[in-house]
């Protein structure tokens, strides 16, 4: 078990039911260690920052899912970003010593840059992303971060950045915090695609129960089968794929009987829902419960900042005063 685990999200959408399964699950398990639950909105504005806005109201958004969701403000330290100004000024820091090589290189940015559409990204912000994210992580010496595996890069260069600062200035004023990956693989959504809010695709948290059943009777199924008479192939159906997760105690007789044409898909889609439903159940009743109007939320977020800044204040001096910067 870590000390100390910190985590981000970028409230650029509220959240789904990938998320849930993903980032979320996984920090639930981890209450035991001191934990910090960082909502992201600096990252947010290096992808959104033509839309003065979204991405305050998400941040509200994002933490009343998260509420709803199950995590518990008084097992972990649940803060806002852009409210820890050491954030900023330690990612000020560290890009001086941060090869652009390094940043050149990083698949994620390859990648965003290849899917965005027109040169928005082509920005020092964006290209400074995992700067900002490790100093996320520095700030409070965590040595575990849940995150999914498309975040490991960003992980890499933390540790790599930590490494060079020990090295050019101080011995151990960094911590090289491991990755605590989280073990369930990435959903599909309604059309079979990987869930996500920029295919519109997603179950959200939110989502009343009877969109949530409204939704799985739209999800698509086996291509290849086309009429009821038609033998399936679960292993290439959305439905099925939620079955395994939901429902795992039929998957073998879902499966078999999905392969000898023994069930239809609307029926099985009813089965499913009837797991699914129930499961989500309990975050619909717990926002309900909860409650919160938008100045809770804002008033926890600043509790929760004034906690975490306590401690990223600490090491934001003492790298200053390691690095020889200051009076
Ligand atoms: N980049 C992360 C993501 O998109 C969010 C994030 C920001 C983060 N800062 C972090 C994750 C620090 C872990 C630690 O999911
Ligand atoms: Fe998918 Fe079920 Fe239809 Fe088979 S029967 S294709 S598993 S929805």
């Amino acid at each position: 078990m870590p000390k100390r685990i910190l985590s981000g999200m970028r409230p650029t959408n509220k959240l789904h039911l990938g998320n849930l399964l993903g980032a979320l699950e996984n920090w639930k398990k981890l209450e035991g260690s001191e934990s910090f639950f960082m909502i992201a909105d600096w990252h947010a504005f290096t992808t959104q920052y033509e839309s003065k806005t979204h991405i305050k109201e998400t941040t509200i958004e994002v933490v009343l899912d998260c509420l709803a969701a199950g995590l518990d403000p008084e097992k972990c330290t649940i803060f806002l970003q852009s409210l820890v100004p050491e954030h900023a000024e330690l990612a000020l820091l560290l890009s001086m010593i941060t090869p652009l090589s390094w940043l050149e290189r990083n698949p994620t940015y390859k990648d965003q840059l290849k899917e965005e559409k027109g040169g928005e990204l082509h920005t020092h912000g964006f290209l400074g992303y995992p700067v900002l994210q490790a100093a996320d992580i520095l700030l409070y010496k965590a040595d575990g971060v849940p995150v999914g595996d498309d975040q490991l890069p960003h992980l890499e260069l933390a540790r790599e950045i930590a490494r060079r600062f020990n090295f050019l200035y101080k011995k151990k004023v960094f911590v090289e915090a491991e990755a605590i990956l989280t073990n369930t693989p990435k959903i599909p959504g309604l059309d079979g695609r990987k869930m996500s809010k920029s295919y519109g695709n997603t179950i959200d948290l939110s989502d009343l129960p009877e969109e949530v059943d409204k939704k799985v009777m739209q999800m698509v199924t086996d291509p290849a089968r086309k009429r009821r008479e038609d033998k399936g192939h679960p292993e290439v159906c959305p439905v099925y794929y939620f079955h395994t997760i939901f429902n795992p105690q039929n998957e073998k007789t879902v499966a078999v009987e999905c392969r000898e044409a023994e069930r239809g898909c609307v029926e099985c889609k009813k089965e499913m829902s009837s797991h699914l439903v129930p499961f989500m159940k309990p975050i619909y009743d717990r926002r309900k419960q909860l409650d919160l109007t938008k100045a809770k939320v804002k008033d926890l977020l600043v509790e929760g900042s004034k906690k975490a800044q306590t401690i990223a204040k600490a090491t934001l001096a003492e790298a200053k005063e390691a690095v020889g910067i200051g009076v």
